[in-house]
């Protein structure tokens, strides 16, 4: 079981987009996968859990409090896997937040990693959708994760963010954390912005083997699949945009082996 945080302090860099994305190519190649919604605005579970029925499910929230063990608010996400037909399960599994997850109390930077213990073996991935933000929290995430994965859009604040990331990574492995960087990989490009192609040359050079270079283009179909409820692979699998979360999920995979 590998666990993978999808992390950048910046906003609106397509962290929960790609942990759609990624959960839909790896469930698609036959794994088993578990999101854990770590967001108080649960954008990864309303859209993988947009078919399911039942409303007023344990939260990663009930999970963190001890109210409940982290079995119990697992759930099955139903898929649409072409056009109207009938939503299925495709070996997506995730465990919801709500909003009161900013003011859970954390009493130590173990207490998620504890609580993912219960899961071990049951699931080939774990991918943690993080909140653009540093905190009690987000150290909880990183240190329950072996690997951290960073979008980052083509701006400033989104790169210097991975600067601050590198520190706190280095502090939770000086207290003995083992979190390895994946790496960092560009998002929303607009393609035919030559500025944009710039940055990601310039990010090849600064970033060294830390560069994915595989850059997800920015297309409607990104935005149009979520708001369906349903990872591009199931929803245009043919777009450009799709093949490019594939081939991240190639490079991805690779360097995990
Ligand atoms: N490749 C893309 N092309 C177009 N829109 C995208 C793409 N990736 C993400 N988006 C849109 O950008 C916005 C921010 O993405 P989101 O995944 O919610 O970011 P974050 O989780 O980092 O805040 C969302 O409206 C999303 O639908
Ligand atoms: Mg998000």
């Amino acid at each position: 079981m590998k666990r993978i945080a999808v992390f950048n302090q910046k906003g609106g860099c397509a962290k929960t987009t790609t942990v759609v994305n990624l959960a839909g190519i790896l469930s698609k190649r036959g794994y088993k996968i578990l999101v854990v919604d770590c967001d108080p605005q649960a954008n990864a579970s309303s859209t993988l859990l947009m078919e399911n029925d039942e409303n007023d499910v344990p939260t990663i929230v009930d999970v963190l409090s001890g109210h409940i063990n982290i079995n119990e608010a697992v759930q099955v996400a139903y898929l649409r896997t072409r056009g109207n037909g009938k939503p299925k399960d495709v070996g997506i599994s995730v465990i919801p937040a709500e909003r009161g997850l900013s003011a859970v109390d954390l009493a130590s930077e173990s207490v998620l990693a504890d609580a993912i213990h219960d899961l071990i073996g049951e699931y080939d991935y774990i991918l943690f959708d993080c909140p653009p933000y540093i905190s009690v929290f987000t150290i909880n995430i990183l240190a329950a994760s072996d690997y951290v994965l960073v979008p980052a859009t083509v701006d400033k604040d989104s790169l210097d963010g991975y600067g601050e990331l590198v520190k706190t990574i280095y502090t939770l492995k000086c207290n003995g954390v083992d979190l390895k960087i994946l790496g960092v990989f560009l998002t929303l490009l607009n393609q035919r912005e030559s500025f944009d192609q710039y940055i990601c040359r310039q990010c090849a050079k600064i970033f060294g083997d830390e560069y994915i270079p595989v850059s997800i283009r920015r297309h409607t179909f990104a935005k149009q699949a979520s708001l369906f409820g349903r990872p591009l692979c199931y929803y245009r699998p043919s777009s450009p945009v799709a093949k490019d979360y594939d081939a991240l999920v190639d490079n991805i995979l690779e360097r995990i082996k």
